[in-house]
This record gives C-alpha cells, sequence and structure tokens, in this order.
C-alpha cells in the first residue's frame, strides 16, 4: 500500500521542509486543491523538481475542460491529476486521452457522488483505472467519515485501483489500511501532527501488518 502526502494549507516553503523530514515514509506528493490555488502549477514543478524520485499528484479535482486541464497538470511535471466524478463523461474522457498522451494517470474523486455504484461501473466502462474515496474537509467538519464508501468501493470496483482520504491519521489508518486500499491519503494527519517525522513512521509500521 502506498501513502499520499496530502499538503494542502502549507506554503509551497513549509510543504517543501516537511517532505524532506518525511521524504523517506510516504510514496506519493500530493499538491492539494488549496496549494494550487496559492502556488499555481508552479508548486507541482518545483516539487517534482526537488524530489524527482516521488510521485506527485496534483489535486486540480477538474470539473470541465478535462483535457486542457489535465494536460496543463501534467506538462508542469504531475503523475497523477484529480477530476471530479460528478462531472460530465466528456470531462472524464478529455482527462484519459490528455493521460494516454502523456502516459500519466487520472484519479477520479468520488467526492459527492450520489449513486456511487452505478457511477463507479460507468467510469470502469470509460476506462478509469483510478478511483478515490473521499470525505472532503466540510462533511468531516460534521463527522463523516469514509469508511463506509471505503467498503461499497471495495466492493463494487472490478479493475480500478482505490485511493481513500477524508481525516485518516496515526489513529484511524489501521481501520482503512485493513480493507487494502492501493493507496492511503493523509493530510492534517501529517501536516498538523507535532512530530511528523515519528507520525509518518508511525502510520508506515500500522500499514505494513495489513500488508
Ligand atoms: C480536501 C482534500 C484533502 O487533500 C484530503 O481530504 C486529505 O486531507 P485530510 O487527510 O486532511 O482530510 O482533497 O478536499
Ligand atoms: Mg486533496
Amino acid at each position: 500500500m502506498k501513502i499520499q502526502l496530502a499538503i494542502d494549507d502549507l506554503t509551497l516553503e513549509e510543504a517543501i521542509t516537511l517532505v524532506t523530514v518525511i521524504e523517506k515514509e510516504i510514496d506519493v506528493i500530493e499538491i492539494g486543491t488549496p496549494l494550487v490555488y496559492q502556488e499555481g502549477m508552479r508548486a507541482v514543478t518545483t516539487m517534482k523538481k526537488r524530489f524527482p524520485k516521488k510521485e506527485v499528484l496534483a489535486d486540480l479535482k477538474i470539473m470541465d475542460a478535462g483535457y486542457y486541464e489535465a494536460k496543463m497538470a501534467f506538462q508542469a511535471g504531475a503523475d497523477y491529476v484529480t477530476v471530479l466524478g460528478v462531472t460530465d463523461d466528456l470531462t472524464i474522457e478529455g482527462c484519459l486521452r490528455a493521460g494516454k498522451e502523456m502516459g500519466k494517470q487520472i484519479v477520479v474523486d468520488m467526492i459527492c457522488v450520489k449513486e456511487l455504484e452505478k457511477r463507479i461501473e460507468r467510469l470502469e466502462t470509460l476506462g478509469v483505472s483510478m478511483l478515490a474515496v473521499h470525505v472532503g474537509t466540510d462533511q468531516q467538519a460534521e463527522g463523516r467519515r469514509p469508511i463506509d464508501d471505503l467498503k461499497l468501493m471495495k466492493r463494487c470496483c472490478r479493475l480500478a485501483e482505490i485511493s481513500v482520504a477524508g481525516g485518516l491519521s496515526l489513529d484511524t489508518v489501521s481501520e482503512y489500511a485493513q480493507l487494502q486500499p492501493q493507496i492511503l491519503i493523509v493530510g492534517g494527519g501529517l501536516t498538523h501532527a507535532k512530530d511528523p517525522g515519528e507520525t509518518a513512521k508511525g502510520i508506515r509500521k500500522k500499514i505494513k501488518e495489513w500488508e
């Protein structure tokens, strides 16, 4: 299982410092949506140049202009870009086309998708091979967690790799790891940890128990 560090509310400089400390324990560096708003594609390019051996995901949450926006992220150096599952199939297809051209991957974020089962089937038919279960920050504030959607996703996916995000932390990561998603996404649980180095080691250790 991979660990994806989601960097949302740090500056680019703070983000680089954090990744330097926990580099060994993480597999994917996510340039989170707020960081993209703050710094633009520069954040993607800088992070990829600074950590060339790490995979970089641009969490653009694309909703329209799929081909154009996905290509922009890939050209900036992203290995993965996110598109929203609630959007039109045409946008998903545009992202897929950009990924194919550039030899990169798209991840469909299933945040706010109502009929999850039906949408998973359709997305897999379109050729999507990476799906993300996600309970967003605002929903987390209302007490929602992604565990039930992850269970459903595990049951319904035929081929796609699954990632999961939404408030994962050192205390809860085992619960998710035992369901065997391919990628566990941790944002605030690492970026706001008192000791990110020790926390990242702890998360890696807990995940290993389920591999
Ligand atoms: C919010 C996001 C976050 O990056 C994702 O939810 C992971 O962060 P956290 O672990 O703090 O929930 O995309 O829309
Ligand atoms: Mg994110």
